[in-house]
Formats: structure tokens, sequence, C-alpha cells
């Protein structure tokens, strides 16, 4: 256990959830902090995060997380646009856009930045299918479309401990967890 106060830097409670029960064995506390930080137009996730980490130090210790859906049939979109895509048509825009599809390869992307005693990017993916309609009512974002390979149920059918064993996010923070020990 570590005596520090780990903040994770995020509006989106459904993020810090997820950080906050695989983390909270090992801070002494994990707090959510709502702070504004420049989020730069890149290709990357991990240039938008290794940008972000520019100027946040003074906050340390800190997590910062940039997060994407990625379709294959759709050439990756909404990838790096996925908040906005998110807000603007949502889940049932990309239900429509894929509806004479087949093709329903996908994966999700986090990138994790984290500034400690030294700063670090720890990526985690997770790959998947597109399902047909919206399933289930827990986690955020474009869970309830996205069935990991491998299982019956969405992200959104699946409890946080659940979702975290499998998903992007959880395979980020098992190399983060590796990284500081
Ligand atoms: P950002 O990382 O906050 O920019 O997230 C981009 C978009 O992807 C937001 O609309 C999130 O809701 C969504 N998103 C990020 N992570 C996940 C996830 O684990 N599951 C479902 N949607 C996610």
């Amino acid at each position: 256990m570590n005596n520090d106060v780990l903040k994770v830097m995020t509006s989106n409670r459904g993020k810090y959830v997820e950080y906050k029960k695989k983390l909270k064995d090992h801070y002494h506390k994990i707090e959510m902090m709502n702070l504004d930080y420049p989020e730069i137009q890149a290709d990357g996730l991990e240039e938008v995060v290794r940008f972000a980490l520019e100027d946040l130090e003074e906050h340390s210790p800190l997590i910062i997380d940039d997060s994407g859906l990625f379709i294959d049939a759709l050439d990756g979109f909404p990838g790096v646009y996925s908040a906005y895509v998110m807000k603007t048509i949502g889940c049932e825009g990309i239900l429509t856009l894929m509806k004479e599809e087949n093709h329903r390869s996908s994966r999700f992307e986090c990138v994790i930045g984290y500034i400690g005693r030294e700063k670090n990017i720890f990526k985690g993916i997770s790959k998947g299918t597109i399902t047909r309609e919206k399933r289930g009512t827990e986690g955020f974002g474009y869970d309830p479309i996205f069935r990991p390979d491998g299982f019956e149920r969405t992200y959104a059918e699946m409890s946080s401990e659940e979702k975290n064993r499998i998903s992007h996010r959880g395979d980020a923070m098992e190399k983060l967890l590796d990284f500081v020990g």
C-alpha cells in the first residue's frame, strides 16, 4: 500500500469508478479531479496524452486517461473523435452507420498518462464486436454496443470488476501496477 493520494483527472465518473475499483488496494486514497487540461487534435491517443502530461506535474501523483473506440469497417472511426461522436450521434448513431455492415470487429484503446516519480504512458487494448442493438445498463459511453471477444455479454452487461478484468483500461492499469510495484 502506497501512502499517496492518487488523482484521476477526469470528468467521467464511469472511468473514475473503474480506476477506484482496481487501484484501491494500492493507494491510500483515490480522488477524482475534474481539471481541464489541453487536449490537442492528433492522429493517435498517445500523442494527446503525451502533450497533456507536459503541464500537470504540480498535481502528481496523477493519472489522465484518453480512450477511444476503433471500428474496422469504418477505417478506425470514431477513434480519436470518440468523445465528440458520443456527444453528437451516440451509440444509436454508430448502430445506424453500421446497419448494413456484417464485418463488425472493433477495438477499444486506453492510454494512461501517469506522473509519479517519473512520467510514463501505458496502453491497453480490448478487441470485440459491435452488437446490432444496445444491451445492458452498466458502465458508460459505448459499453452497451461493445461485446468483448470470448464473451456473450456487452461491457454494459458486466459489473465494473468483471469489465476491469478484461478491458482496455484494465489492461493499461495492470501495466501501471507492474511499474509502480
Ligand atoms: P475520452 O477518453 O474521455 O476522450 O473518451 C472518449 C469517448 O469514448 C467518450 O465518449 C467515452 O464515453 C468513451 N469511452 C471511453 N472509454 C470507454 C469505455 O471503457 N467504454 C465505453 N466507452 C468509453
